[in-house]
């Protein structure tokens, strides 16, 4: 191991200890990279700098985590997979009275603002409640603002076209100067909350949850331990929304999971298994 991985380690060990985060199984190539940026963004100099200053600044952390955290994300990217929800998930959540949606990793609330947009058209909304959830307090707060500017906003009125909607998207903002600003009516039926995948316990019953580009972050046995708490917090027959370049394939705990929709990487909890 060379210098900079044991300072590394040093730095996963500190965090854990004196404030209760874990990165232990976050895949470390790009933990790194991120680690090294916050070091150069605090002129820090060195990892072992960045670790005295986390035991010692707890002023520090919430710039640490938002560091770590890597919250890029688009309203209906991929637009493919939330056709593929609309067209196909959304015909059997109609049949259920109330519907529990969980998305985990909300970044800046680009896809729970999607979702909602898409269920209003559907006519499903008026009886859905999401749980938005990020680790990051910074990008919670970002999200529940539900702010972007004019330049994300034209490339996601693209995205929304491509997904199927079917109004023009700025049907859902005001513009202002250089922003736009979501109705604050998709807001009345989301609830954004912190909740750490590596630590926290199941969220809801949840009849679809939403978690891409996430897992590709943490090591097989991390993903593996939250495939599990996902399993845990789906009703039977529920369905689970991965990102493109994510798998289940390796994970004993995503056994119980079907191929739902290959292409579109969603899988729906088996209909003996589970709750
Ligand atoms: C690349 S973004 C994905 C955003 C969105 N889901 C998408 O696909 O466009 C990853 C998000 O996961 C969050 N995240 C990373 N580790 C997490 C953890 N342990 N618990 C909860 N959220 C986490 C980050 O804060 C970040 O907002």
């Amino acid at each position: 191991m060379d210098a900079e991985d044991i300072e590394l380690e040093l730095f996963v060990q500190a965090l854990k200890l004196r404030h209760g985060y874990d990165f232990g199984q976050y895949a470390r190539a790009s933990l790194k990279r991120r680690v090294n940026d916050l070091v150069k963004n605090a002129e820090l100099g060195t990892i072992g700098a960045l670790t005295s200053r986390v035991v010692h600044d707890e002023a520090f952390l919430p710039q640490v985590i938002a560091g770590i955290s890597v919250p890029v994300s688009e309203m209906f990217r991929n637009p493919e997979i939330f056709k593929a929800l609309s067209a196909e998930v959304f015909p059997v959540l109609a049949s259920y009275p109330h519907i529990n949606i969980w998305q985990a990793g909300c970044a800046r609330g680009e896809e729970v603002y999607s979702l909602a947009i898409l269920l209003e058209e559907a006519g499903l909304y008026d009886r859905t409640q999401i749980y938005a959830t990020d680790f990051n307090d910074h990008v919670l707060h970002v999200a529940q603002e539900g702010i972007f500017s004019v330049h994300e906003a034209r490339l996601y009125a693209q995205n929304y076209l491509a997904a199927g909607g079917k109004h023009t998207l700025s049907h859902y903002w005001h513009a202002r100067y250089e922003r736009v600003k979501l109705d604050e009516r998709l807001k009345r039926n989301i609830t954004f909350a912190n909740h750490n995948l590596v630590a926290d316990g199941v969220f809801c019953e949840a009849h679809l949850i939403l978690c891409r580009n996430v897992l590709i972050y943490f090591t097989n046995t991390l993903q593996d331990q939250v495939l599990g708490l996902f399993r845990d917090s789906l009703v039977r027959g529920g369905f689970l929304a991965l990102g493109n370049k994510e798998s289940i394939h390796f994970s004993a705990n995503a056994r119980e999971f079907l191929a739902f929709n290959s292409a579109a990487r969603i899988f729906r909890l088996g209909p003996s298994v589970g709750k």
